[in-house]
């Protein structure tokens, strides 16, 4: 099979693609602004003069859009490029069609010839240092608005996996796959597990959307990715993330890994 092409390769989904394909025996080529590696290619959504050589000679792709106020004409750009190539796309359980913007995407996916659409729910790694998340339960003290709801965190590992098999099964799932882990979890019970592996107590602080949103705002996000950030906190206080699927262990074959699994294994 001819090349697979990787965007977001050293990032948290990216990189673990990178590393199944490698394991399934295929040659990804992992797009990066910064290419440093053998097997790394030059890809920048701001120069779409990289978009032709990044795809030439791929089979399929691996697609997390840009952040811009409109990822679409850039998206539609890049894939006048691939005609013939799979996509699959990373989205967000938080979106659908009615969302404003990013919304639109998947329908840009769906018209390739073969394609996925990865709808996972919020990843276990944003407990890691350098999320916002991650970096406030070091300090002890996870603020969201998400009340006492739960969110079926899913482990990245599993979501590229299934990632993977999108790329690389014979037939192209032509499917939207909304993955979540084996459970769903309030953060208030999340961050009691984190603060078992951390050795100190950390608390969950509910607060209310406009609360959150001021929060994040101090913390120095922009007022409407603030606004966005505390609406998707609001809709889990609406229920909206609390639901198990069992995508990871229909399409990959073995179980989603467990939030304290993953704890145990990754938190510092
Ligand atoms: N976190 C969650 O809970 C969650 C849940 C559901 C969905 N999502 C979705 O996940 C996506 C992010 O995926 P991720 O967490 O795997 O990625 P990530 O860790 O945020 O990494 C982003 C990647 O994008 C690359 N990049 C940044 N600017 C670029 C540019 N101008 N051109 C080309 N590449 C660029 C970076 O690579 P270089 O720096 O090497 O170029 C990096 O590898 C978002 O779309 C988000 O909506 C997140």
């Amino acid at each position: 099979m001819s090349d697979v092409l990787v965007l977001g390769s050293t990032g948290t989904t990216g990189s673990r693609v990178v590393r199944g394909l490698e394991a399934a025996g295929v040659r990804p080529r992992a797009a990066t602004r910064n290419p440093v590696r053998p097997g790394q290619i030059r890809f920048d959504w701001d120069e779409p003069a990289t978009y032709g050589p990044a795809l030439d000679g791929v089979s399929a792709v691996y697609l997390i859009a840009p952040v811009a106020a409109d990822p679409r004409p850039l998206v539609e750009e890049f894939l006048k490029h691939a005609p013939d190539v799979r996509v699959v796309l990373l989205s967000s359980s938080a979106v659908d069609e009615r969302t404003p913007v990013v919304g639109g995407l998947p329908g840009l996916v769906r018209r390739q010839p073969g394609w996925a659409v990865l709808r996972p729910s919020w990843f276990m790694q944003n407990f890691l240092p350098g999320h916002p998340v991650g970096d406030s339960a070091r300090a002890g003290r996870i603020v969201t608005a998400t009340g006492d709801a739960r969110v079926a965190f899913v482990d990245a590992g599993d979501i590229a996996s299934v990632a993977v098999r999108a790329l690389l099964d014979s037939e192209p799932h032509n499917t939207d796959h909304l993955i979540t882990g084996p459970r769903a979890l309030s953060y208030g019970e999340a961050a009691e597990i984190v603060g078992e592996q951390l050795g100190h107590p950390v608390v969950h602080a509910p607060v209310s959307t406009s609360e959150y949103q001021h929060f994040l705002v101090r913390d120095g996000l922009p007022e409407s990715y603030a606004e966005m950030l505390a609406l998707l906190d609001e809709a889990i206080r609406g229920g909206a993330e609390d639901r198990v699927t069992d995508t990871v262990e229909r399409v990959t074959g073995r179980p989603a890994r467990d939030f304290r699994t993953f704890a145990k294994e990754e938190i510092r």
